[in-house]
């Protein structure tokens, strides 16, 4: 049976995960910080959060805190999306991206079933408001809650797209999103100074009569576009040299993370609440959990030669079982290009620790799909949706978290088979 619309899926729970290698390169020793600089922006006092009932409903006294009942299911699956990355271009030519885009995600959710969509960041490439549309459109047509952050390509810095504080209309005006611009002067962009917005929260709960609980809260962050590590605040934690600019969080932003994890914690069965972060650019911590769980001949810090040798050694199909340390059975993915994380540690590992989160998931690196679990910490690379920009086969699809009454939750990687350009079969 041959047609393009074909859909062989499959799930795949455990990549590589038996380690049975020499030890070649020990991780680097891990320094994590808890006090990264202050960039153009003012401190901003972050106060508490609360929750109440009103009418059966877990309302905040906050307009950028969602609060969504888990009601009698026994799970609730949230299916993300992470860098469709569509562009003008492919909405006017309505190109193979641009039906992928439509036909993938919908095979992806009609298998995932999902009570929830996250969009990892990049849903365009250039920011342009068709696209935008296009993929909202899309996402709302699901009629399930969605929530998106934006990615640094979401920035009309790369083409010829709308600013974010537009995109942000755009979002507010489709019916079943739930992306809230969040507090004022957390961080600022670059290019003009305006306010980075995109910074919510998405609180699970469970609703018992007049009583009610937070199952779990996911933090969704904008981690931003570009930054200017040239400036001398930054210059004694460059680590690996090279010319990165990807933005990274800005300390008001951790500070308000940690606020946020705080003030659901209020209302936990428990003392602190389950915790999970959605962004796009990997944070610092993404290269102390690979440091630490892959055993590769070359120092994981050179990112050049980390580079060659992921692309060259192990172009197609997962790291076998000689690239992983011992001890990682719980962990599994590839990693095909080395993260494109700042080239500065922001601080973010140590509030996480702080606050007990338990994962961060991303997007950005389209051939990288991973879940390493370092520290009591999940470090997820979200699967790439779609073919807008670069892509390898077996990295692209959907990733489903799978969270649990007493919220605790599982990753699944929901690979889609279904382009015939990439799989001919
Ligand atoms: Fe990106």
């Amino acid at each position: 049976m041959k047609t393009s619309f074909r859909l062989v899926s499959i799930i795949i729970c455990a990549l590589a995960v038996l380690c049975s290698c020499s030890e070649l390169f020990p991780g680097h020793p891990v320094t994590p910080i808890d006090n990264p600089p202050l960039r153009n922006v003012p401190d901003v006092d972050v106060p508490l959060y609360t929750l109440h009932l009103e009418d059966g409903k877990v309302v905040a006294d906050v307009d950028y805190v969602v609060n969504i009942d888990m009601g009698d299911r026994d799970e609730f699956r949230i299916l993300n999306f992470a860098d469709v990355q569509l562009e003008a271009e492919d909405v006017a030519s309505q190109n193979h991206e641009y039906q992928f885009m439509f036909r993938t995600t919908e095979n992806l959710v009609s298998l995932a079933k999902p009570n929830m969509i996250t969009l990892t960041g990049d849903q365009t490439g250039d920011g342009d408001p068709g696209a935008l549309n296009a993929i909202c459109t899309q996402m709302d047509s699901f009629g399930v809650p969605w929530a998106p952050v934006y990615g640094n390509h979401d920035d009309s810095y790369y083409g010829s797209g709308v600013p974010i504080s537009q995109q942000s209309e755009i979002y507010r005006s489709y019916e079943n999103c739930i992306y809230r611009d969040g507090p004022a002067g957390l961080n600022r962009i670059l290019e003009n100074g305006s306010d980075s917005i995109g910074n919510y929260v998405v609180n699970l709960v469970a609703v018992d009569g007049d009583e009610f609980h937070v199952i779990r809260t996911f933090i969704f962050m904008n981690s931003g576009s570009r930054e200017d590590y040239s400036d001398p605040l930054y210059e004694d934690q460059r680590w690996y040299g090279d010319d990165s600019s990807d933005a990274c969080l800005n300390r008001n932003q951790i500070e308000w993370y940690k606020q946020m994890v705080r003030s659901a914690s209020q209302y936990s069965v428990d003392d602190v609440v389950p915790s999970g972060v959605i962004m796009h650019i990997p944070t610092f911590g993404y290269v102390y959990a690979a440091s630490a769980a892959f055993s590769i001949p070359v120092d994981i810090y050179d990112w050049k030669a980390w580079n060659v040798y992921a692309y060259t050694q192990s172009y197609y199909g997962s790291f076998s079982s000689m690239h992983w340390r011992k001890g990682y059975t719980d962990s599994y993915g590839v990693m095909h290009e080395f993260m494109g994380c700042p080239p500065y540690e922001e601080g973010m590992f140590k509030a996480m620790k702080e606050v007990g989160t338990d994962f961060i998931m991303v997007g950005h690196d389209h051939t990288n799909s991973f879940n390493i679990k370092y520290d009591g910490i999940n470090f997820v690379y979200a699967m790439k949706t779609g073919r807008g920009s670069y892509t390898m086969p077996l990295t692209i699809g959907g990733t489903i978290i799978t969270v649990a009454k007493d919220g605790s939750v599982s990753f699944t990687n929901l690979l889609d088979f279904s382009d015939a350009a990439y799989y001919p079969f």
